[in-house]
């Protein structure tokens, strides 16, 4: 029996939205829709005809429409929300904080009306307090809400560690936790190549520089064009959005909800925290957040982490008390 193709929205039709969209449609992931406010309508639409015309050249199937109509939207498999403004130089990612917390209510709005039963990734900054308004807002159950950022992180690290050791990145397997700040959860205990622990291969010093410039690589990235990274934030996302319509069942850092998991709100029923943590993704969405026994620096690491993630929290909340 011939399978529906998956239907794919993408919110914010900027550097980070557009890519998404190139990478989904080169992956012929499905149909895909670019929306953004009705006074860049143009932009989404001149984006998704380009990118439409890419198609007998690439050689992928699918519908691309640009939009400022969330009707637009309907019977979506997956959201990704990308709309937010982006930081310039001298900027942290929790500067936005009071600019996208708006926009990102706004939009969780428009996708709880017009598609109810979607999986929602959330990318726009600060990453973290983002995915919680969407949860808030959406009212979706947990394990349809997520937030793209481990993936970037950990492909940020491994490229800097394949750099370091002149091996194939395919070749490595690594995970970086926690919220995606400049305090994310480095893991070099458990990082390999080709199955060989990466301590055994690099002095402490080189792994420790790795993983610092992947802590940061958003903020070198910033300062070199004047505005926020793109092509790997998109890439990380849409390696999300497969895990989903390809049911791939895949383990992918991600910010997905947790209360006893790592310690980040234990017992707390409902009033959990969404954090970056290994997550199986599929048509379920999360699927299962995989955990396991830190020791007690990476915990200390993570508490630290999970801290700031709750002060954003913290500042979401008091801005808008309905999403308490
Ligand atoms: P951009 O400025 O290129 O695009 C943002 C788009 O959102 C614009 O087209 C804008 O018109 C649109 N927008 C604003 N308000 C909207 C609304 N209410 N409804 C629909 N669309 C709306 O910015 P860029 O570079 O695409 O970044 C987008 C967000 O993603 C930023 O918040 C940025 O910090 C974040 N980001 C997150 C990453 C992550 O790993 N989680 C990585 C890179 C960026
Ligand atoms: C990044 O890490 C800004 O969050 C974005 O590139």
């Amino acid at each position: 029996m011939a399978t529906k193709r998956a239907k794919i929205s993408i919110i914010g039709a900027g550097n980070v939205g557009a890519t998404c969209a190139h990478w989904a449609a080169a992956k012929e992931l499905g149909d895909i829709v670019l929306l953004d406010i009705p006074d860049r309508v143009g932009v989404a639409k001149g984006k998704a005809l380009d990118l439409a015309c890419c198609s007998p050249i690439e050689g992928f199937d699918a519908r691309i429409t640009g939009t400022s109509d969330y009707k637009d939207i309907a019977n979506s498999d997956v959201v990704v929300i990308t709309a937010g403004m982006p930081r310039k130089p001298g900027m942290s990612r929790d500067d936005l904080i009071k600019t996208n917390v708006v926009i990102v209510k706004d939009v969780s709005l428009k996708v709880r009306e017009f598609a109810p039963n979607a999986h929602v990734i959330v990318v726009s900054n600060p990453l973290d307090a983002m995915v919680y308004t969407a949860w808030k807002v959406t009212g979706f159950p947990t394990h349809r809400v997520m937030g793209q950022a481990g993936a970037l992180d950990v492909a940020r690290y491994k490229t800097f560690l394949s750099m370091e050791l002149n091996c194939s990145v395919e070749d490595i397997t690594a995970l970086l936790l926690g919220g995606h700040g400049d305090d994310m959860v480095p893991l070099p205990r458990l990082t390999s190549v080709g199955g060989i622990p990466v301590t055994d291969l690099l002095p402490k010093e080189k792994i420790d520089a790795c993983v610092q410039r992947a802590k940061v690589g958003g903020g070198e990235i910033v300062n070199l064009m004047g505005t926020s990274a793109y092509y790997a934030p998109a890439s990380g996302t849409i390696q999300m959005v497969e895990a989903i319509v390809r049911d791939k069942k895949r383990v992918i850092a991600s910010a997905a909800y947790c209360e006893d998991e790592f310690g980040i709100a234990p017992g707390q029923k409902g009033k959990g925290y969404f954090v970056g943590v290994p997550a199986l993704i599929g048509a379920g969405g999360i699927e299962k957040v995989l955990t396991f026994k830190m020791n007690a620096e990476e915990q200390k690491f993570m508490d630290e982490s999970v801290s700031h993630v709750k002060d954003l929290v913290g500042t979401v909340r008091n801005l808008f008390p309905d999403l308490a």
